[in-house]
């Protein structure tokens, strides 16, 4: 085999594919694990949205290659459920594309932009791909601490003048991966601002706006006058709608980025399944949508509140989030966020992510995802109650 190419050496193996791999090893060894780890919704894709695939699927129209830039229908549906949910007009035309998952988009905006030794501003601890990318992408990625202190938000204030002046690109993502915290308007409001003093593109992944609880709803960047100046959103199906394997997705936002990223997407991907895009144009206008969104994040809210009250009581400061379906748990003293992983899964066979793969500040808590029924939530506790002492 040839050498691989160098940037290979740059990036760690994909962090789920990794947990992956070690529960497979465990549940090898006959043990029954239970998982907290990956987000990744349990219960079904409503039952509107397979019937539209049901149809879809039917039409040969479907079965050739899709629109580049995703059907104009799918792209009207997305523009029309940011109006109405958001009070945002975008033009289906030049200011929104389909994408095959967010991942896909938020990994291919990057080689819009970065080149060799271009800075991109990512959070610290954040979802992987914004700094995997951008090392790919022969960047420099300037990590901007998320810390308890300041509620999970970047001090933008404390970021060096040079590297805000060669910075390109700003990564938020509130409700937030993997912390759970949210953003208020006024920190919106000083990220545009900032991106706006110093030629930065503002990506902003609001992936899980709709998995809300205790009356919290959820802004938009787009709530910042001025914000599609500077800005894109990426606004995912896959955690509202149980719809993670189906991959589908979408951006809004400036024209010139979307087109930046068009090209990017039409010489890697020829788009996603047109059926796909129709079931998920059925999600986004279904009249059911809203309390399929509701009756599901009823289901979080009780896996939220049983999960605290159970960390509590074994003696971790679990605190309840307000926005995605994450707790972030401080580990408990003498532990680092590995070694704590580790022992839930060995000794307790419970899967939980380490904080410090989300980057060195995440160092010293565990993520736990809520995608499991509450037996199964409550068995966990058990088990991490028999191994863990604090
Ligand atoms: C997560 O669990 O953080 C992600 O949603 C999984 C992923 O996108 O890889």
């Amino acid at each position: 085999m040839p050498k691989r190419a160098e940037r290979i050496a740059t990036v760690p193996p994909y962090l789920f594919a990794e947990i992956d791999k070690k529960k497979r090893e465990v549940i090898a060894r006959g043990v029954d694990v239970i998982s907290l780890g990956i987000g990744d919704p349990d219960l079904p894709t409503p039952q509107f949205v397979i019937d539209a695939m049901h149809r879809a699927i039917e039409k040969p129209a479907h079965h050739q290659y899709p629109d580049y830039d995703g059907s104009f229908a799918f792209r009207q549906a997305a523009c029309d459920f940011y109006q109405r949910r958001f009070g945002h007009s975008f033009d289906p035309k030049t200011e929104a594309l389909a994408l095959i998952g967010s991942k896909e988009g938020l990994a291919h905006i990057i080689w819009a932009y970065i080149d060799a030794g271009d800075i991109a501003l990512v959070p610290d601890p954040a979802y992987p791909v914004y700094k995997t990318h951008t090392l790919l992408a022969g960047g420099t990625p300037y990590m901007v601490p998320l810390t308890a202190e300041n509620s999970f938000l970047p001090d933008l204030k404390a970021i060096p003048e040079d590297v805000a002046r060669k910075a390109k690109l700003l990564f938020l993502n509130y409700p937030n991966n993997p912390t759970g915290a949210v953003a208020t308007l006024e920190f919106y409001q000083e990220a545009v601002a900032f991106c706006r003093k110093y030629d930065i593109l503002l990506v902003s992944d609001n992936a899980y706006s709709e998995m809300t609880y205790d009356g919290y709803v959820a802004p938009s960047i787009f709530d910042v006058d001025g914000a599609k100046e500077v800005a894109v959103e990426f606004w995912s199906l896959s955690k509202p709608f149980n719809m993670t394997g189906w991959r589908i997705a979408f951006v809004v936002g400036n024209a010139d980025a979307i087109g930046a990223l068009g090209i990017i997407k039409t010489n890697t991907d020829s788009g996603q399944f047109t059926a796909v895009q129709e079931a998920a144009i059925a999600a986004l206008t279904d009249p059911a949508a809203d309390s399929f969104i509701a009756e599901m994040n009823a289901t979080y809210l009780r896996r939220r509140d049983l999960a605290v009250a159970g960390l509590r009581a074994i003696g971790l400061k679990a605190e309840p989030m307000k926005g995605s379906f994450y707790l972030w748990v401080p580990v408990p003293a003498g532990h680092t966020s590995a070694s704590f992983a580790t022992l839930l899964l060995e000794e307790a066979g419970v899967v939980v992510t380490p904080g410090g793969a989300y980057g060195p500040h995440g160092e010293g808590y565990v993520r736990i995802a809520l995608c499991l029924k509450e037996e199964r939530l409550q068995e966990a506790l058990e088990r991490i109650k028999q191994h863990v002492k604090v």
